[in-house]
């Protein structure tokens, strides 16, 4: 039922995801001979041409390190630079541009937690609590902690169609409890996290709480202060932008009492070999020559991601999933893997008796891109009882018809195999 609504309400606001996706160049070509179905948004986006375009402008006229100089360039640098940082700021509604921390990605984000704010407050005894669903990036920086300082990994367990279990979470919120560190959305299963409950949850304890956006940000209107979140993580990759580059937001009270992660140029305001004082925020967090073409090629991706518009891409990729779900239930053979209510952009499967390595190999002739393997969430594979998933993942751009291509490049899997 919800699916035809929606279905409506994304045509209504004008939607056109074919339209879309002749601003990204890469979607345009033949894979095998094969028009390119690219399902594959979950690992990294494609990129429109104005964020190719943002790139080598930066490189063709403006190149040059920033903060530093007084020339034009540089001048010129560090204004783009850090425009893109209220950019940032306004994306995800942070209350200041301090909070905004440009990183590498959402894996160095939550290293920078885990070694900054965790080694300063998880002692022995401790404990970091993490959820049945995290990606690796969000598990072994916590377990690298614990290890160090004798503290515990606790684990929010999730039940079989891939949702938290909230009333055993609330037994885990305990005295030592020190941190909660929990997707927004699921990688693996495409589970949408009830985020705003958990972090209510475990500041009534007095807990504070991070938020892998990774898989989030680039489906769903993300606002860090009305979650109430005090740090939330994300790649720049996944949301139409390059590589390279990706954001931690953090509370400004904590930052501020947070020591650096990496020392280097830019992160101090003075040093000699007796003492060195460090820079303000952000730059305390910004050690070194940054990734400034990537930070600048995010700017053209929150742009073009502004432009058409977070509710109306929700609403289409809602669409979109609706679709896929209703036609992979009609095939024989098939588990869908991550069944719960609410889910954003991924459709993970298994086909009976055949390996998702082949699955993928196949539907690679057709010029389908899917992923296949345990998707960086191995505890979920454990959890299922199966060694990997493949794993159709939408963006913007996706159509109806590359459902289609998908359906029936699976029958063709299975026609294989019979
Ligand atoms: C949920 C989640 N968290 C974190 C990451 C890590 O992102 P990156 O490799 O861009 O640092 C990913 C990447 O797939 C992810 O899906």
């Amino acid at each position: 039922m919800s699916i035809t609504a929606n279905r409506v309400s994304a045509v209504a606001a004008g939607f056109d995801a074919a339209r879309l996706s002749k601003d990204f160049p890469a979607l345009n070509q033949l894979v095998h001979g094969k028009p390119l179905v690219y399902l594959d948004n979950a690992a990294t986006s494609q990129k429109p041409r104005s964020v190719i375009d943002a790139i080598t402008r930066f490189y063709e006229e403006d190149c040059s390190n920033i903060h530093r100089g007084v020339h034009l360039l540089s001048e010129r640098a560090t204004e783009a630079y850090e425009e893109v940082r209220l950019a940032v700021q306004q994306f995800i509604h942070a209350a200041s541009p301090a909070e905004v921390i440009f990183v590498r990605g959402a894996t160095e984000a939550i290293n920078l937690v885990a070694q900054s704010y965790g080694r300063m407050h998880v002692q022995a005894g401790d404990a970091v609590l993490i959820s049945a669903m995290e990606h690796h990036s969000n598990i072994v920086p916590w377990q690298i902690l614990c290890e160090e300082k004798g503290a515990k990994l606790h684990v929010i367990p999730m039940n079989d169609r891939g949702e938290l279990l909230l009333e055993e979470y609330e037994k885990l919120l305990t005295p030592e409890t020190k941190l909660v560190a929990v997707a927004h959305v699921s990688n693996a299963l495409g589970t949408i996290n009830p985020v705003r409950q958990i972090i209510r949850m475990a500041h009534e304890h007095g807990i504070p709480v991070l938020v892998d956006g990774a898989q989030a940000v680039p489906h769903l209107q993300v606002d860090v202060q009305d979650l109430d979140c005090d740090f939330y993580a994300f790649s720049g990759h996944k949301m139409y932008g390059p590589t390279g580059i990706g954001i931690l937001y953090g509370k400004q009270r904590l930052l501020e009492a947070m020591p650096p992660y990496q020392g280097g140029g830019d992160m101090i305001s003075s040093v000699t070999f007796e003492k060195t004082t460090y820079n303000s925020l952000p730059h305390k967090f910004e050690a070194g020559t940054p990734d400034i073409s990537g930070v600048i090629g995010l700017g053209a991706a929150i742009e073009y991601l502004t432009r058409i518009g977070l509710d109306n891409v929700a609403a289409h990729e809602h669409d979109l999933l609706a679709y896929a779900t209703e036609r992979i239930s009609l095939l024989p053979g098939v588990r869908v893997i991550g069944t719960a209510q609410k889910k954003a952009a991924v459709l993970s499967f298994v086909l009976d008796g055949i390996h998702p390595h082949d699955i993928g190999t196949i539907l690679d002739q057709e010029g389908i891109a899917v992923r296949t393997g345990h998707h960086c969430a191995q505890p979920v594979m454990q959890f299922f009882g199966i060694p990997a998933t493949t794993r159709a993942s939408f963006a913007l751009y996706n159509t109806e018809a590359e459902v289609d291509a998908l359906m029936r490049g699976i029958t063709k899997v299975q026609e294989m195999f019979a």
